[in-house]
């Protein structure tokens, strides 16, 4: 095959532009896009996972340079909220300073440089206080009080203020940027505020949080959820094999994988023996049976019909009811499909209503070889109604199971089986001769997209 055809290879059988072409509620422009490009096939280092070199690297010129999400908006509801945001060793304070303000800061004394908050996560404070020597700010960083400020003469109030961070919203996402001059959140958005036009975050609530410590380095934790060419061998599920893979710049990619509409021409290239419980093929009852969504007992598919069309009219009815909104427009892709957006550097997002996560992946602490998940699920809000309040996240530990959080359903187990993974790699990663991972050419080019925006930025000037 000569260079300039890598890359031109697809699965054998239908696409996802042809699943989504003969849908019955056609889907909305951006997902009828395809924005593939071959970027090279060079092995990537397996030095950047496990070096202590390359995680410093990045601690220094990676994650104080990008956008990055800390909490959403509706942990800020009062004037006083403050959701605290750790990244490897970097602590940012993002509160509701005012009722139209939220500002951020690092989570640091202008002092001597104690941590001012202690714990991850929500709280609420009338102000900021050291724990050490007590000085104090106000919400909106400036100093408040210096105990025995006779001691200070030297102290130009107007210099130590906590110290601000860059802060912007999309979605109901609060973004915080370390650098004082880093460009606007909406470069490194890119195409996502247009794409996410028919699918609004903002009129989303949180309703399940789960964060877990994760055995890997955070880029491999995340690349697990970058392709789904391990659906066969881990999930046991022929979907994914003929999944979108879409590139749209330096900072934006997505994955569209059709679900309840597997092509059985694409699997015979996963080998003979690859998938034997899909040796006869299974039929659209089959595949709505199994599908996942939900249980389709009173569901039949009349002939020339599909699991797919029938599984996206079936939950426009069952979920808009539970949910208080009308999906009766709302696309059988968004209705049915794993559609995933990352994010550079850490976050994926996703558009559709049955499939409606977001993801975020984060250095934890200091270690090289593990890493902090965050899984929430956003439900679409009906309309006029506000924001509850967030639930606390549940909090699972490197070996406990997404089984113990019940909200999760059939999805526990898919997780585990994603992050079970995950040890192995990192394990292996230690073992090898052979220097770099070897990535597809088209169902992993996000992962190599990942990699080449890591270094662009890193090696900024
Ligand atoms: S270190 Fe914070 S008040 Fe002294
Ligand atoms: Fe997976």
């Amino acid at each position: 095959m000569s260079n300039s055809e890598h890359g031109r290879a697809r699965a054998k059988g239908r696409t996802t532009a042809e699943v989504l072409g003969a849908d019955r509620v056609e889907s909305p422009p951006p997902l009828l896009e395809e924005r593939y490009e071959f970027l090279g096939d060079e092995d990537i280092s397996i030095d950047r996972y496990i070096s202590r070199d390359f995680f410093e690297r990045e601690i220094k010129t990676l994650w104080p340079r990008v956008w990055q999400w800390a909490c959403r908006e509706e942990h800020l509801q009062a004037v006083g909220d403050t959701y605290v945001y750790d990244v490897g060793p970097y602590s940012v304070i993002v509160v509701r300073s005012g009722e139209d303000s939220i500002e951020a800061f690092l989570n640091t004394c202008t002092h001597r440089g104690t941590r001012i908050l202690a714990t991850e996560g929500s709280g609420f404070s009338p102000a900021f206080t050291c724990p050490f020597h007590g000085w104090c700010w106000n919400l909106d960083g400036s100093i408040k009080n210096i105990p025995a400020r006779w001691d200070f003469p030297h102290v130009d109030d107007d210099k130590h203020g906590l110290q601000r961070v860059q802060c912007e919203i999309w979605g109901g996402f609060v973004f915080i940027n370390m650098d004082p001059d880093a460009a606007p959140l909406a470069d490194q958005l890119d195409v996502l505020p247009e794409h996410f036009s028919h699918s609004p975050l903002e009129r989303r609530r949180i309703a399940v949080h789960v964060e877990k410590r994760l055995p890997a380095n955070w880029k491999a934790a995340q690349e697990a959820f970058m392709e789904a060419y391990h659906n066969i061998e881990t999930h046991f599920s022929p979907n994914g094999a003929n999944a979108q893979y879409d590139i749209f710049g330096r900072f934006v990619t997505r994955f569209i994988h059709n679900i309840g509409s597997y092509s059985p021409d694409a699997l015979e290239d996963y080998g003979p023996s690859a998938a034997p419980w899909l040796d006869p093929p299974l039929t659209e009852d089959q595949q709505l049976r199994t599908m996942g969504l939900g249980k389709f007992d009173d569901e039949n598919i009349p002939d020339g019909e599909t699991a797919r069309r029938i599984a996206a009219e079936a939950l426009r009815k069952s979920v808009g009811a539970r949910l208080g909104i009308d999906l009766s427009d709302c696309s059988d892709s968004l209705m049915v499909d794993s559609i995933e957006y990352h994010l550079f550097p850490n976050m994926f997002f996703f558009p559709g209503i049955s499939i409606p996560m977001v993801y975020r992946f984060r250095p934890a602490g200091d270690d090289v070889d593990s890493s902090l998940f965050d899984l929430l699920i956003l439900e679409p809000l009906p309309e006029g109604a506000t924001h509850p309040e967030p639930p606390e996240p549940v909090r699972l530990d490197v070996e406990q199971s997404y089984t113990e959080v019940e909200a999760l359903g059939w999805l526990g187990n898919v997780y585990d089986q994603d992050t079970g993974n995950l040890r192995a790699q990192q394990q292996g990663f230690k073992a090898s001769r052979k220097p770099g991972i070897t990535l597809g050419n088209y169902q992993e080019v996000r992962i190599r997209r990942l990699h080449m925006t890591i270094d662009e930025v890193m090696n900024e000037d």
